[in-house]
């Protein structure tokens, strides 16, 4: 798909005259998962294949739209020259964080066991920034170790322990004071993380006071100032607003004599989950770059879910069917333990079979519509929880045991937020790069689910 593009260019041109801004907008929304011939695909290669290949439930990842997305960021920010730092929360599969650091990207890490994968995966230190409320002390070693560009602290009782470690180790620590900056609601509950009263960052009118009272310290650079809003944040304005208040607070800083270099925004930019509903890279730039302007910072962003959300999807398999209680089920083989996202915040996750028969209605461009040839069912697994869904009340074409499901944008925060409950073995993960594909992780063992265990 991606070769061919300047000879799409020039076809598309020169027979349809199609207005440039209208290419370019489906252009920016690809993701690489498409159906031909009613066979779901992912760049060339067909999901049925993957499904026999490698078995269900089955994440499927695209490596054209996580480079894709990626540049789309690197683009929309370039003025800056940013330091992207992939956040691995989102997915931290080697395979993939690995495709993010040769493509340039550093990483965003919120663990021990983040910032390991990290270096595995060819991610340097110097490219590195660490945030969380909780670092314990082999953490922060471990980090220093490593020389981490940033630790983005939380609290002043980690900025002092932060300090008191560097010192144990003979190191300087280079920090940015993570701010909460009290702004309305914007995402989900659980998610947002710059309302009053979360457990993030340092309350914005104590900022001044905690950075008094490290001034001088011979083992703390207060380098920078850090924000995440929450995720996922489908408008930008609180990025403008955010943003203003770090352009103030910055300002102060500098005046009390910290040598304030660093902006860190955090990530947080929204994908589509329903239909083509995000904002694209360049509408954050829009309004986050006024305050690297002014403020001649290094702009930090560290985004996640917008490089890995959409570039990837899970794959399963119809098992049964029922009706109880005036409902009707579809019960498959991926659960709750494989994607808990449904059921932990009420996410919606387009859904659709991966080979529609024919006479199937094509899949849906927007979600909510009534799509004629559907019908309402809820899509279940074998958890034994009532709350084990990937969708409820969801209109689907009829569908037969044995067959395939793609439960899409499943890129970030489903394989990550994964768990063996029902000691259901976790699933495999595949990469697909144009034609080609490769096991990335292995479906997990029933051995696998033992292996910690030391009376087996
Ligand atoms: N930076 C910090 C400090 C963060 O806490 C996060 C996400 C990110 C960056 C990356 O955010 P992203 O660009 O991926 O939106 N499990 C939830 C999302 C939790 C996000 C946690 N922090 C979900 O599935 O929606």
């Amino acid at each position: 798909m991606q070769k061919n593009d300047s000879l799409f260019f020039s076809v598309y041109f020169s027979v349809f005259s199609v207005p440039l801004w209208l290419v370019l907008f489906m252009r920016s929304e690809m993701d690489h998962f498409e159906y031909r011939e009613r066979k779901l695909h992912c760049e060339h290669v067909s999901i049925d294949e993957l499904a026999r290949t490698y078995g269900t439930p089955l994440y499927v990842y695209s490596e054209a739209t996580l480079v894709h997305h990626l540049g789309q960021i690197q683009k929309a920010f370039a003025e800056a020259d940013p330091l992207i730092c992939y956040s691995i929360k989102a997915n931290g599969n080697l395979g993939i964080a690995r495709v993010m650091a040769e493509h340039g990207s550093g990483f965003d890490v919120t663990s021990g066991g983040e910032l390991y994968r990290a270096l595995a995966a060819g991610g340097v230190g110097s490219k590195i920034v660490f945030a969380g409320v909780g670092k314990t002390d082999d953490e922060i070693r471990y980090a220093l170790e490593n020389d981490v560009y940033l630790f983005d602290v939380e609290s002043e009782e980690e900025l002092h322990n932060l300090g008191k470690v560097a010192a144990t180790l003979g190191k300087v620590a280079q920090a940015a004071l993570r701010v909460n900056p009290d702004l309305p609601p914007k995402t989900h509950a659980k998610t947002d993380t710059s309302v009053k009263g979360v457990k993030f960052g340092l309350d914005i009118e104590t900022v001044m006071d905690v950075a008094r009272g490290v001034l001088g310290h011979a083992n703390l650079k207060v380098l920078g100032l850090h924000m995440h809003l929450g995720s996922p944040i489908l408008d930008p304005k609180p990025y403008r607003e955010g943003s203003a208040k770090a352009v103030t607070l910055i300002e102060q800083l500098r005046k009390q004599g910290h040598d304030i270099q660093v902006l860190n925004m955090g990530g947080g930019f929204g994908i589509h989950y329903r239909k083509q509903e995000a904002a694209p890279a360049s509408a954050f730039a829009e309004v986050i770059l006024p305050a690297v302007r002014e403020t001649k910072c290094r702009l930090v962003l560290e985004p996640g879910r917008f490089i890995v959300g959409n570039a990837g999807i899970l794959v399963s398999r119809v098992l049964y069917r029922k009706e109880s209680g005036g409902k009707r089920f579809l019960i498959q083989d991926a659960a709750m333990n494989d994607l808990i996202r449904p059921t932990l915040y009420g996410s919606f996750h387009r859904i659709w079979p991966v080979a529609p028969a024919e006479g199937l209605p094509a899949p849906p461009e927007d979600y909510e519509a009534d799509i004629p040839g559907t019908s309402p069912i809820e899509v279940v697994g074998p958890i034994c929880e009532s709350g084990d869904f990937l969708a409820q009340n969801r209109r689907l074409p009829p569908l037969q045991r044995g067959d395939l499901l793609a439960t899409f944008s499943a890129g970030a925060y489903g394989m990550s937020m994964s768990s063996n409950y029902n000691s259901r073995p976790r699933a495999a993960e595949v990469l697909v790069t144009g034609t080609g594909h490769r096991l990335i992780r292995r479906r997990e063992t029933f051995d696998d689910l033992v292996r910690a265990e030391l009376e087996v």
